[in-house]
C-alpha cells in the first residue's frame, strides 16, 4: 500500500501521539512506585507545557510542545522563561521577566523578584522575600523567611537613582530571618547572617555576623 504524503504526515502524527501517551504513563507508573507527591503535582501542573515550538515535515507546520524541566505552581506567576532545570516557584510568587534563576532552586510562597536579578543554582528563598532589581545571589545561598533587601540607599518616593547600588550575596552565604540588607553590600562566601541583624558594611567570607548593626561574632568552621 502506497501512503500519501497528508497520509504519511497523519501517520507521523499519530506515533508522536501515542509515543507521548506511552511516556506519560510509564512517567505516572514511575511516580506512583517511587511515590513522589511533588512530581504528581508537577505532572498536573497546569502550568506543565511552555516549550512550544513549530516543526516543519514536508510542508506541513506542526505545533510541538514539551514538559517544562521546572515546576511553577499553578497560583504562581512566573513571567521569565531563564529558569534552571529541576527550580520550583511556589504559590503567590511574581518574577519579572527579566530575572534568571538558575537549576534546583527553591523560591517558596509569597516572593517578589525584579528584572535585574540574577540567581544561582541550588539555591533556597524562603516565604516572604522580596529581591529588588542590582540584587544578585550566587550558588547554594540560603535566604531565611522575610530577609529584607534594599537597593536605595536614601529613598524619596518617586525619586530614583541614576542606578541601583549593587548588592552581591556570595556562594554559600546564608541569610537569617527577618535581616535586613542595605544596599551596596557584599556578603562573603558561607558568611551567616543572624536572625534580625541589620548589616550596614560588607562581610568578609566565612564569618558569622549578628545584630543591629551587624559585627562578627564568630568565624565559622569549614
Ligand atoms: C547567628 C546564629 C547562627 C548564631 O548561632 P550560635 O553560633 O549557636 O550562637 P549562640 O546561640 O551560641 O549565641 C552566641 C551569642 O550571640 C547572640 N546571638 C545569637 N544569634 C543572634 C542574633 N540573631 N542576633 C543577635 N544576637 C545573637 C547570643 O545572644 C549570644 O550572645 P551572649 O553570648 O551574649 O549570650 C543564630 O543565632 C541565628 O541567628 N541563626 C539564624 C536562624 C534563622 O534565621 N534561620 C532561618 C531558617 S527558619
Amino acid at each position: 500500500m502506497t501512503v500519501s504524503a497528508p497520509d504519511s504526515v497523519l501517520v507521523i502524527l499519530r506515533l508522536i501521539l501515542v509515543g507521548s501517551m506511552s511516556t506519560s504513563i510509564i512517567r505516572l507508573a514511575l511516580s506512583y512506585v517511587i511515590g513522589q507527591k511533588e512530581y504528581l503535582q508537577t505532572l498536573f501542573s497546569s502550568n506543565l507545557c511552555n516549550k512550544n515550538y513549530t516543526i516543519k515535515i514536508k510542508g506541513y507546520a506542526i505545533k510541538m510542545s514539551e514538559p517544562k524541566d521546572y515546576f511553577v505552581h499553578s497560583h504562581g506567576l512566573c513571567e521569565t522563561l531563564k529558569v534552571g532545570r529541576g527550580s520550583r516557584v511556589w504559590a503567590f510568587t511574581h518574577i519579572l521577566p527579566g530575572a534568571t534563576i538558575g537549576e534546583n532552586c527553591n523560591v517558596c510562597d509569597h516572593v517578589f523578584i525584579e528584572n535585574d536579578v540574577v540567581i544561582g543554582d541550588r539555591v533556597t528563598i524562603k516565604c516572604g522575600v522580596q529581591i529588588w532589581d542590582g540584587i544578585s545571589i550566587e550558588d547554594d545561598v540560603f535566604i531565611g523567611p522575610n530577609a529584607t533587601f534594599t537597593n536605595d540607599i536614601f529613598p524619596r518616593s518617586k525619586v530614583y537613582p541614576e542606578k541601583f547600588e549593587r548588592t552581591i550575596i556570595c556562594k554559600g552565604a546564608s541569610l537569617g530571618a527577618n535581616c535586613t540588607i542595605l544596599p551596596g553590600i557584599t556578603i562573603g562566601e558561607n558568611a551567616m547572617v543572624g536572625a534580625g541583624s541589620v548589616v550596614t558594611r560588607s562581610v568578609p567570607p566565612n564569618v558569622t555576623v549578628v545584630g543591629n548593626p551587624a559585627r562578627i561574632l564568630k568565624a565559622n568552621n569549614l
